[in-house]
């Protein structure tokens, strides 16, 4: 078979972490929007995704070096937020297994914490590749913030003692990953990355090492994921999340990962009381930036393609199941093996 890395989809990015690491707030920071700010008691408690534009990304690291000379062949990321408070190990599960690769954040302040070990196990048995985000370096003692300029330099001009306490917390972090078995590494001290996972020194209260971020995501989907993120016609789609929005009824919040849908085609989702079978009213997207689980304007779609998160409506979702997976039937007689599909899972 002919293999074409020319028409490859978006990696499909989870944020993982313990709570308060900060990782909606390193969303935030890349979205110029304030999610977290209007969450109740600062938790997030629901899934989340982004539809992040390659444009947005080049923006975010345009301080980095030598990004700009990388050939970007993804078209974008699409970022999914995660709960990294205890009792919603369920929506941790669910993310971590719709993605391609993981963003683990880690407080440097804090180290390994029992979320993190949680996700930890969670990427191992999926076997799914992680960078870690170091995240809260502006908390390190005499640390002299500078977003402006590539995380590298940014780390190089720090003082004696702002520096000092940096190295010992990163090898601190660097031997509590090395206890679960993991080889971890400053990324621009990475010696191997296909066996060393990259960490990236970050601030979500700063932008410090968000830009880097992002680089090493694309660089490393594009180098090491290649294949897997070739774009396939194949329907590979997940429910996020169930909610009942005014003026739409109750909708879905899908992960599309591979394959197209399109308005009235027949969806067969996994339901309490079994299989529902309906017909797509609208596909809508938040604006790209936006989160999919924050009520906004949405744009509607006739026909849209993965990998996106999307939010359908349709009549009697009430019962969908979250977590599984979605089918379309193209033609009537396909509807009884798609019953059959979802109620598989
Ligand atoms: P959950 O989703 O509830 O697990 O938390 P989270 O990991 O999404 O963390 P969140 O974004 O809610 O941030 C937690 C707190 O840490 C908030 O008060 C943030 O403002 C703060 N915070 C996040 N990142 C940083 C950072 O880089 N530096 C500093 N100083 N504070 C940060
Ligand atoms: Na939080
Ligand atoms: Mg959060």
């Amino acid at each position: 078979k002919n293999m074409s890395f020319d028409n490859l989809r978006s990696p499909v990015v989870c944020v993982l972490g313990h709570v308060d690491t900060g990782k909606t707030k390193i969303l935030d920071k890349l979205r110029r929007t304030h999610v977290q700010d209007g969450e109740a008691g600062g938790i997030t408690q629901q899934i989340g995704a982004t539809n992040v534009p390659i444009d947005a990304i080049k923006e975010a690291a345009k301080f980095v070096k030598g990004f700009a000379e990388l050939a970007v062949q993804v078209p974008g990321l699409l970022l999914i937020d995660t709960p990294g408070h205890e009792s919603f190990s369920n929506l941790r599960s669910r993310g971590s297994s719709v993605c391609d690769i993981a963003i683990l954040v880690v407080d440097i302040m804090h180290g390994l914490e029992p979320q993190t070990l949680e996700s930890i196990k969670l990427l191992k048995d999926k076997n799914t590749p992680f960078i870690v985000a170091v995240n809260k370096i502006d908390r390190i003692y005499d640390w002299q913030p500078n977003a402006k300029r590539d995380v590298r330099d940014d780390v190089k001009c720090q003082s004696k003692i702002a520096m000092n306490e940096f190295t010992k917390l990163t090898n601190d972090i660097t031997v509590q990953f090395a206890e679960q078995g993991l080889n971890v590494a400053l990324f621009y001290k990475n010696p191997d990355p296909t066996e060393y996972m990259s960490m990236v020194p970050t601030s979500a209260a700063t932008g410090e090492g968000m830009g880097n971020l992002m680089a090493l995501i694309v660089e490393y989907s594009q180098s090491m994921l290649a294949k897997r993120l070739m774009y396939s016609n194949e329907l590979q789609a997940t429910v996020l999340e169930v909610k009942a929005i005014p003026g739409l009824g109750t909708t879905i919040d899908v992960i599309l990962v591979n394959g197209a849908l399109r308005e009235s085609d027949t969806l067969i989702v996994a339901g309490t009381e079994g299989p529902i079978v309906t017909q797509i009213r609208s596909l809508l997207t938040p604006q790209p930036m936006k989160e999919l689980r924050v009520k906004n304007t949405y744009i509607e779609y006739k026909e849209i393609k993965g990998a996106v998160g999307v939010k359908i409506a349709a009549k009697d979702l009430e019962k969908t199941i979250a977590g599984l997976n979605i089918a379309v039937a193209n033609q009537p007689d396909e509807v009884e093996f798609c019953r059959a599909e979802v109620s598989h899972e």
